[in-house]
Order: structure tokens, then C-alpha cells, then sequence
């Protein structure tokens, strides 16, 4: 037995696999050194004496991974979503996000969002910034400072955007990049930077080439958007005429995945059969944004075909494309949408089930981050303890019932507890 160990008692839920839901109902979650022993019915021999924290009839579930989301649109979330999505860039987007040139702008916005991130059922979350070194660090150091584990990515952006806010070159956005990975440099535990190109109408060919190259040179991972919006995607074929679609046009440039090149890309929602099966062959993870592709009209992803492709997926927000940042909304809305597309678009893809969506919201996106997002011996120890008693019922109910009820009657406010690699952060 380590020294830094120590029980969480209570009604322990997580997935085994993307259909099946392991439960311990009064059952002893037990952490070694940030890291999880197992799951017991009984506190083993061996720990007896350990600190146990008893959480009585309460819920403990891994935490949820955020794959997707932007900091500074948490200042405009709810708002202007009657446009579709290159319209809405324009209109809300980069004016908003022009702002954080201005660090004083920056740290009120900031300190707005990270605090509400730091309070839900989210314990690891992977961030576009903006493209202003200042600004992008300082919501590093904030982010460091609620324990969250995190990646966050300084946005590239040379083309076709809002003057205020669009880099002067190419050669100035990557110059700038280096900078801020260099100031970057050993000044976090739990924070670390992810390269962010904005996406392809945003980045000229010579950043996308300098972008891969200091891919290789790093090996940091690669955050982008893929296939979300019709209008989106036929600029990408202009401004890309010989790719064979909008994920090969990433792969020609050396940013889709591959050995060496963690990638994720938000949305996919009109990700063909092709595209479909680069994404599965170089390993991108797919960060499935519905209430965001609800919000722009944007339509709804396959997901289901991911999950038979093998591909890695997992949920994502997209703050502020998405108006709220619980996951717990994400993943109704998720099988929500899934149910109306198999009825209106597809009836090849079935809706998505409960057990499906908690996969998604745990292991499928935790996966980015290594071992994560499960009570798997050895895995990192995320968890939430969720006190569910609010939402009364007359009949007994089993412990899936109860998560089902929470994920829909329920959400972030009930997060009574976080623990993020061990460390209780709330
Ligand atoms: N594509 C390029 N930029 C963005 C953004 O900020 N939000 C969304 N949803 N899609 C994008
Ligand atoms: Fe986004």
C-alpha cells in the first residue's frame, strides 16, 4: 500500500466498453498515488485503516472529457445563433475574439469561464484559445490553477478572418507560435499546449506547411474542425482542389493524425465513407459537438458509423457554438439528434443508447489524454460524486436508472465532488 491512498465510498458507475456500464452500489473506489487501485464491495485487508471518504447514497462516475471548446466564446454563449456557421464567425465570432488582444479584456473574460469550467463534471478539457500569445497564456495560468487537466491551443489564423483579429503572415503566426510554446516552456503541471490551426479557409498553405513542421519537431498534438458546414466544406474544396475531401486536404498538409500526431477533429458531420475511413486509418480522435450542430444548423454527425469504424471518439462542447458547457447536456442532445436522424436521415445508423453516450462523455474522449475516463486498475483517478437526490422518484430505482435520470433530469449542479488524477479539485 502507497502512502498517498484513500477510498471514496459510494455508488460507483463506469464503462467497461461502449455498450456496457460496470456498477458497485455502495462500493469503495480506492486511489493510490493519483492512480486507481480497483473497484470493491469490501474494503481489502490490506487497506483497512486507509482514509475512507463516505459518500453515502451518492453517485461516483468517472469525469468527463470536454474535446472541444473555445474560452473566449463562453462570453457570448447563448447568443446569435441564428446564423449558419460562416456567417456566424463573422457576425459573433472574430469580433469577440479580437478582443483579447486586450489582456484586461482577457483576464475579466477568462476569469468568468474558467471558474464555470472548473465547477462541472468536466476534469479534462482541450481548448482553443485566440491568436494573442498574452491572452492565451494567461488563460493557461488560470486553467492550471483549478487542477484541471487541460490542453490548450494559441489559434492560427492568416486568412480570410476579421483584420483585427487575423495574423499579419504566415511567417508572423509561426514566429509567434514559437514564442508562446517557448514561454510555455515548464510553466505547467497540468496545463500543456496543443498546436490549434483555426481551420483550413483560415490558414494559408505556407502555415499549414509550418504548422506540420513544427508538428514534427514537438510531436505536440494537432486540434482542428472538419466537415461541420456545407458552405464550409465547398470553400475547402476551392481553396483545396486537388484533395480527394476536406480530412485529405489535413493529411496532405501533415495535420491529420498519424504515428506521432494526436489529433482531434470537431464536428465530422458530413464525413463520408472515405473521409470516414482516413480518420479511422490515422487515428483521429473525432470530438462529436451536437449541440453546437444543432445550434448552427449545421446537421447531424454519424456517430454511430464512427463507433462501428473503430474510430476514437468522444464528446465535445464547442463553447459557443454549443451554448452551455455541461457534458451532461452534450450527451442528450447526442442521443436526442441521433434518434431523429436515424427516423428523418438514415435508418442504417440506429439512435444511440445511454450506455453509448457515457462511453463517449468518459472512456472514448478520456482516451486522449492516455488512461482515462474509467475506474481501470492503474487508470488515471478522475472522478465526480454527484448527490442525484434531488430528483425524486416513488419506485426503487437501479443505478443505471439513476444515471439515466441524472444525464437527463440532472446536470452540473449536482457535482458535489472532483477529483482529477487523484487530486480533489472541488
Ligand atoms: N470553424 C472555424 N472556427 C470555428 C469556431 O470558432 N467554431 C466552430 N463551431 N467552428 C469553427
Ligand atoms: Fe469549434
Amino acid at each position: 500500500m502507497k502512502n498517498n491512498s484513500y477510498a471514496l465510498k459510494g455508488n460507483i458507475l463506469y464503462s467497461k466498453d461502449k455498450s456496457m456500464i460496470i456498477e458497485q452500489k455502495h462500493g469503495f473506489l480506492l486511489c493510490e498515488d493519483g492512480k486507481v487501485t480497483g473497484v470493491f464491495g469490501e474494503l481489502p485487508k490490506r487497506f483497512e485503516g486507509i482514509p475512507v471518504v463516505d459518500k453515502g447514497d451518492a453517485l461516483i462516475l468517472p469525469g468527463f472529457a470536454d474535446l472541444h471548446l473555445h474560452a473566449p466564446q463562453y462570453a457570448f454563449r447563448g447568443l446569435g445563433m441564428d446564423h449558419e456557421l460562416l456567417d456566424w464567425l463573422d457576425t459573433h465570432t472574430f469580433p469577440e475574439e479580437a478582443k483579447y488582444a486586450d489582456p484586461a479584456y482577457a483576464k475579466l473574460a477568462y476569469g468568468q469561464f474558467v471558474p464555470a469550467l472548473a465547477a462541472g463534471a468536466t476534469t479534462r478539457a482541450v481548448v482553443f484559445a485566440t491568436a494573442h500569445t498574452e491572452a492565451t497564456l494567461l488563460l493557461m495560468d488560470m486553467l492550471e490553477e483549478t487542477g484541471l487537466v487541460t490542453r490548450v491551443g494559441r489559434v492560427n489564423m492568416d486568412r480570410n478572418s476579421n483584420p483585427a483579429l487575423q495574423e499579419q503572415s504566415a511567417a508572423a503566426s509561426l514566429a509567434d507560435t514559437r514564442d508562446w510554446l517557448r514561454q510555455a516552456e515548464g510553466r505547467y503541471t497540468h496545463t500543456a499546449p496543443i498546436l490549434t490551426p483555426r481551420f483550413i479557409p483560415s490558414c494559408s498553405d505556407e502555415l499549414m506547411h509550418g504548422l506540420a513542421a513544427l508538428q514534427k519537431e514537438t510531436g505536440l498534438p494537432v486540434q482542428s474542425h472538419l466537415s461541420e458546414n456545407q458552405g464550409e466544406i465547398a470553400w475547402v474544396k476551392e481553396l483545396c482542389p486537388e484533395a480527394a475531401n476536406y480530412a485529405d486536404a489535413y493529411r496532405r498538409f501533415g495535420l491529420l493524425g498519424g504515428a506521432g500526431c494526436p489529433t482531434i477533429m470537431a464536428h465530422c458531420v458530413w464525413s463520408d465513407a472515405a473521409e470516414q475511413a482516413l480518420l479511422a486509418e490515422h487515428g483521429v480522435w473525432v470530438a462529436h459537438c451536437p449541440v453546437s450542430n444543432a445550434d448552427l444548423s449545421s446537421g447531424v454527425a454519424p456517430v454511430r458509423a464512427f463507433l462501428e469504424r473503430g474510430i476514437k471518439t468522444g464528446l465535445g462542447s464547442d463553447m459557443a457554438g454549443g451554448y452551455e458547457l455541461s457534458i451532461f447536456g452534450v450527451m442528450v442532445q447526442a442521443v436526442k439528434d441521433s434518434k431523429l436522424r436515424w427516423r428523418m436521415q438514415d435508418e442504417t445508423l440506429a439512435p444511440l443508447t445511454l450506455p453509448e453516450v457515457f462511453y463517449l462523455a468518459t472512456r472514448g474522449g478520456g482516451s486522449f489524454f492516455g488512461q482515462v475516463g474509467a475506474f481501470e486498475p492503474g487508470w488515471e483517478f478522475d472522478a465526480i460524486v454527484v448527490d442525484d437526490s434531488e430528483i425524486v422518484c416513488p419506485f426503487e430505482l437501479t443505478l443505471q436508472e439513476r444515471l439515466e435520470r441524472l444525464v437527463y433530469l440532472g446536470g452540473d449542479r449536482n457535482v458535489k465532488e472532483k477529483y482529477v488524477q487523484g487530486r480533489r479539485v472541488k
